[in-house]
């Protein structure tokens, strides 16, 4: 117990951003990444439809600059779009030379320069979606981990979780972590810390991310003085699997690219009474549809049809979710799937500039857990893994650019003599179901001042608690998911009763319509470095420096 162990740059999170973060250091970096499971544990492996690039000479930069912009809902830092967006080329260049295959185009068998096969998705307005069939992110997974594997530099800790940060002054010099095999706390120490945990949607009852989506880099770097922003938009995807034997199993929003349509239980079509992109709109006004329709009429789900495309063309293209749908009994080139929305991805998270870096010197965030503006008010489809990609290289050159001499060596102890094993878990297993169906209930699809203040209340209550079972007995990965997740709920209903207005993924019933300013909502924690410096606007997302 209570060693301490030391790298140049300590990664937490072996997902798309972690994995290629550490694949772009200098080889004589040393550096760690953490996974508080296996190594596919993370909503990376799970990623279907693929990646936004502008790769058709008929697409251009600007035109995906517009279409991130519009789904954003007014909302997105301009300069963070046209950053990553002008960058996506780079991505796709930089992961097929790591051994990345992407899907190219079936009618070109014999052309020596095969173009891409490029799907379209909601708010594309072109064929902008690079792609390893419907299971790119485990395509893009796989080859990661195995190059990560094959790298010397590159130390890979599995069942390693993140406890709280280490702060010195206004720097984080590392990190406690438990080892969830021995339970174990050591104290890892590094020049930089890389948070890449990804998102929290496990704040909702139902959600398509896997298990371990809660929000801990989120609220580790809160409690460590870091501003987060904009938590009050989580997307909740449109079309999540309805089936009691499915749990949180998406179906891509590449079968609609393909021509799937959304029908009620009758077969009638409804999407184009709400939007003239019909079943391709933005995904918060899909989802809201489909939720309105639900409601009035009280149903369990609705479908999505994609049985009358060619069933070569389904079972070729949609391999994974066909043989899903199909172990359920669900013919998916002769029937309709039933869907309903479900929590997908947080919009919000830690705020960055160009490189990923934090509030806190030495700390960057990157990937789902970051917030860097490019969403802003809700995430236009395939956005994020160019997201994760175009900053993880952004903070591996500026951690390389930025190598200090010293490595700081004494660390602080972790003190447990004080706790005792606990023999209530039943307090954690209660919290942790109650608190996601209040999310689900209170601070879902559809909002209002008064759920909204009493979703506040009931989550201080549980977090007093949380906290307090948290000083008293020896930490588990369940009991400090669950703090963590209790943490960012209570800042995704702060966000969201900040907000006075309609926007994007934030509907609030008392205020529908939308404000002609687009203002982000920044939260500032009480132990922000920040508040020290009179230079640095705490409300603002930061400026770029274009010439980079
Ligand atoms: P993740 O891949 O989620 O990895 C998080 C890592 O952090 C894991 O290794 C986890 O173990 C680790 N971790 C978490 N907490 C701790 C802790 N306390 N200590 C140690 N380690 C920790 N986006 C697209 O652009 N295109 C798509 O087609 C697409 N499809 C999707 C389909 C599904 C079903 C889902 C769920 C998401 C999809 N997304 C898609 C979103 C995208 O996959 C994610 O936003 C992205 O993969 C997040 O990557 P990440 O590296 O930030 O985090
Ligand atoms: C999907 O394949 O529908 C998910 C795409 C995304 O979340 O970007």
């Amino acid at each position: 117990m209570n060693q301490s162990l030391h790298y140049d740059v300590l990664i937490i999170g072996s997902g798309a951003a972690g994995l290629s973060l550490a694949l772009q250091l200098p080889s004589d970096v040393s550096c760690a990444i953490l996974s508080k499971g296996n190594l596919a544990s993370g909503s990376t492996f799970w990623a279907q439809g693929g990646m936004a690039a502008v790769l058709h000479d008929r697409d251009s930069i600007d035109a995906h600059v517009n279409d991130t912009l519009v789904a954003g809902a007014g909302l997105c830092h301009e300069p963070a779009v046209r950053y990553s967006v002008s960058r996506s080329r780079n991505v796709v260049d930089w992961l097929m030379t790591q051994g990345v295959e992407f899907d190219l185009r079936e009618d070109q068998p014999d052309d020596e320069f095969r173009e891409f096969h490029l799907t379209m998705e909601g708010g594309h307005s072109h064929r902008r979606i690079v792609h390893s069939a419907d299971r790119t992110g485990r395509a893009i997974a796989e080859v990661l981990t195995a190059r990560a594997k094959e790298t010397s530099n590159i130390h890979l800790l599995t069942e390693r979780c993140a406890v709280d940060l280490i702060r010195e002054a206004d720097r984080c010099v590392g990190a406690w972590v438990l080892n969830t095999a021995t339970n174990e706390v050591t104290a890892m120490g590094a020049r930089a810390v890389v948070m890449a945990t990804g998102g929290a949607s496990k704040a909702y009852q139902y959600t398509s991310n896997p298990d371990g989506a809660s929000g801990d880099g989120i609220a580790i770097a809160w409690r460590a003085g870091c501003r987060i922003a904009n938590l009050e938009f989580n997307q909740f995807h449109p079309t999540c699997l309805y089936h009691p034997k499915a749990k949180s199993f998406l179906i891509t929003e590449a079968l609609r690219g393909e021509g799937a349509i959304l029908t009620l239980p009758s077969g009638e079509r409804f999407m184009p009474r709400f939007h003239e992109q019909e079943e391709l709109a933005p995904r918060d006004i899909v989802a809201r549809a489909i939720d309105h329709e639900m409601k009035r009429l009280g149903l369990e789900c609705v479908y999505l049809d994609i049985s009358h495309r060619d069933s070569h063309f389904v079972k070729s293209h949609f391999p994974t979710v066909y043989a899903r749908c199909l172990s359920l009994g669900i013919d998916i080139t002769q029937e309709p799937v039933p869907v309903v929305p479900a929590a997908h991805y947080t919009c919000g998270g830690v705020v960055v500039d160009q490189h990923g870096a934090s509030d806190l010197q030495g700390l960057y965030v990157i990937g789902e857990t970051a917030c860097t503006g490019l969403h802003g008010a809700n995430r236009m489809a395939s956005n994020s893994l160019l997201e994760c990609f175009v900053y993880a290289t952004a903070a591996a050159a500026h951690i390389a650019a930025q190598r200090p001499s010293s490595v700081q060596k004494s660390l602080p102890l972790w003190d447990d003599s004080l706790v005792r094993s606990s023999d209530e878990n039943v307090v954690i297993k209660h919290n942790w179901r109650a608190l996601r169906g209040l999310m689900w209930d209170y601070v879902g699809i559809v909002r209002s001042e008064r759920r909204l203040q009493y979703a506040r209340g009931t989550v201080k209550l549980m977090q007093d608690e949380i906290n307090d079972f948290y000083r008293r007995f020896v930490i588990s990965r369940p009991l400090l998911e669950l703090r963590n997740l209790s943490q960012v709920a209570a800042l995704m209903i702060d966000c969201a009763l900040h907000r006075k207005e309609s926007r994007g993924l934030h509907f609030n019933s008392d205020y529908p319509d939308t404000n002609s300013l687009a203002e982000n909502t920044i939260l500032v924690p009480a132990n922000s470095p920040l508040k020290n410096s009179l230079a640095s606007p705490l409300l603002k997302l930061p400026r770029y420096d274009s010439s980079i």
